[in-house]
């Protein structure tokens, strides 16, 4: 038997299976089933005891010959290759890195400007009932202002909705947590609108809440002067208007001094030079009573705002649609702005 594996060995040795045909070949003779190891390991069983320490070191032999044929046969065939397909000296395709989203962009910064005096951020779901997104914060079934907020009912009890505000996120952080807060909801919301270029049914708002013993309403002004400094410059000029939400009270709309250089800047600021941003007051009582917070012992503010609103003015955009539809010339030009 050792002679009869030495002339394998010989073989193998002078053997170079180069195509794919041959490495078939090459794999069946030797190694298939009924192939030339099988048959001399079934050999190998048959003889007598003494026999089988030198044969059985033979047939080792044998196999790592075969083994290590076949990976160097792969081996050559990727040298072959080499020279015969692949040009390695071309230049790579680069795969282009996407880009932060415009809205992302800018909620993030929003985000870090509160995030650096101690806000934290929270979340909650975009399917809300009646009760976070409206009653909870004194908007009751009848009052009117839910016309404000055109809604999309999603059951027809009219207690299931998509949210018209990321307030929802507040009355939910109010219920679970006790004073001292003071968190930023950054969202998705709805509300059924034409779409045209500055309505959407969908959009996104960040909303603050501060809420401690002794809040004022001089507190919230400082926060609102500190935030737009942060992000338009401290250059800005602002002027709080009086308002009406049915959550805060007093309330207050703020806007900020654009100037009238441009046709635009007359048609947006519809000639006055002064552009609404958002909007904010002092916490109703009556919102603090709904979510177990007693109002002798603790007053606080919310405020609220547009995120598409704050991107267009940042980046001059001037059809809202844009940020919804992906398109990648659009996005891209995004890339290198901070
Ligand atoms: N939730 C209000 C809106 O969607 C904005 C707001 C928030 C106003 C907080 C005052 C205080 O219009």
């Amino acid at each position: 038997m050792i002679e009869k594996i030495d002339k394998y060995i010989h073989e193998i040795n002078n053997l170079n299976p180069l195509t794919e045909e041959d490495k078939i070949q090459f794999h069946q003779t030797y190694l298939g089933k009924s192939g030339i190891v099988t048959q001399l390991f079934t050999e190998f069983k048959t003889l007598p005891n003494n026999k089988k320490k030198d044969a059985g070191k033979s047939l080792n032999v044998l196999k790592k010959l075969i083994l290590s044929k076949q990976n160097s046969t792969n081996q050559n065939k990727f040298i072959s290759e080499k020279k015969t397909n692949i040009d390695f000296t071309l230049p790579s395709n680069f795969e282009s890195v996407g880009s932060e989203h415009p809205l992302s962009k800018v909620q993030n910064k929003i985000v870090n400007i509160f995030e650096r005096v101690g806000f934290v951020t929270s979340e909650g779901p975009e399917i809300e009932d009646d009760w976070h997104n409206f009653s909870a914060l004194n908007m009751l079934k009848d009052h009117p202002a839910r016309d404000m907020q055109d809604t999309f009912f999603i059951t027809s009890d009219l207690d299931t909705l998509l949210r018209t505000h990321t307030s929802s996120v507040q009355t939910r952080y109010m219920e679970e947590n006790t004073p001292p807060i003071r968190i930023i909801s950054p969202g998705r919301v709805y509300r059924k609108e034409a779409i045209s270029a500055r309505a959407h049914c969908l959009f996104h708002q960040i909303e603050g809440l501060y809420i401690d013993k002794n809040v004022t309403f001089a507190d919230l002004k400082k926060m609102i002067n500190y935030f737009l400094e942060s992000l338009f410059g401290k250059k800005v000029k602002t002027r709080f208007r009086p308002s009406f939400f049915p959550f805060t009270e007093p309330s207050a709309e703020v806007d900020i001094y654009w100037g009238l250089k441009t046709e635009t800047d007359y048609r947006i600021t519809k000639g006055t030079g002064w552009l609404e941003i958002m909007g904010c007051g002092m916490i109703d009582p009556n919102v603090l009573k709904n979510v177990k917070i007693d109002p002798n012992e603790f007053s606080g503010f919310a405020f609220g705002l547009g995120i598409e609103r704050i991107t267009m003015l940042l980046y001059q955009i001037d059809d809202l649609r844009l940020f919804f539809e992906n398109d990648i010339r659009f996005l891209k030009q995004f890339k290198s702005l901070s």
